[in-house]
């Protein structure tokens, strides 16, 4: 794996500032459901680490599910509008509330095939809360509740978002110059 310094283009977000709007967003969602029942919905792989942090910020009680859903695949840097459901929730969310946690909305394209999935299912309400929102590359409208940081068209990773599945696990998020990236063999 190559280091990441060898392609990093910026730091856009750094840890501090991402501990601090987690709290936000936390304290935010906790005043927002406030005497309500809570299913947390992380959508794998990319929205662990946000779901993660999230969760331990938010103070009402709540449960916690997972789905996964892939639209860019290895090897892929720009969204390729194919949504494919890998894994699927274990919970029945019939009358529940329901708040789906993602790392980043580009396209559209991976929200608006899960919020239509999910709404059939009957749920007493469904949001979403994203990290980062890259408002530019939108080509599906989608309803976003809750946003961490709003994010310019590059390519962006770490804090959960992988470059061929790699760099999630940094404590930062940067965009990358994939020019001088080069990928693993
Ligand atoms: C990424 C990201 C979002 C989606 C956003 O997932 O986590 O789910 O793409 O793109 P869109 O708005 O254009 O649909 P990816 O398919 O890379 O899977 P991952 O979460 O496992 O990294």
């Amino acid at each position: 794996m190559q280091e990441y310094d060898e392609f990093l283009d910026e730091i856009l977000v750094d840890e501090q500032a991402i501990n601090k709007r987690v709290a936000e967003l936390g304290a935010q969602i906790s005043q927002d459901y406030q005497g309500e029942d809570l299913l947390i919905v992380c959508l794998l792989r990319g929205g662990i680490t946000f779901t993660a942090d999230l969760t331990r910020c938010i103070t009402v009680s709540h449960t916690l599910d997972c789905m996964s859903l892939s639209s860019y695949g290895v090897g892929r840097y720009t969204s390729s509008g194919n949504v494919r459901v890998n894994l699927d929730l274990h919970s029945n969310i019939e009358g529940l509330n329901v708040l789906l946690v993602e790392d980043i909305v580009d396209t559209g394209r991976t929200l608006a095939h899960v919020l239509e999935m999910l709404k059939t299912r009957l749920p007493k309400s469904l949001k979403v809360c994203v990290l980062l929102d890259k408002k530019y590359r939108r080509e599906v409208p989608v309803p976003v509740d809750y946003v961490g940081f709003d994010v310019p068209d590059k390519y962006v990773f770490g804090y959960g978002i992988d470059i061929d599945e790699y760099y999630r696990h940094l404590r930062f998020i940067a965009s990358a110059d994939l020019t001088r990236y080069h990928k693993p063999t």
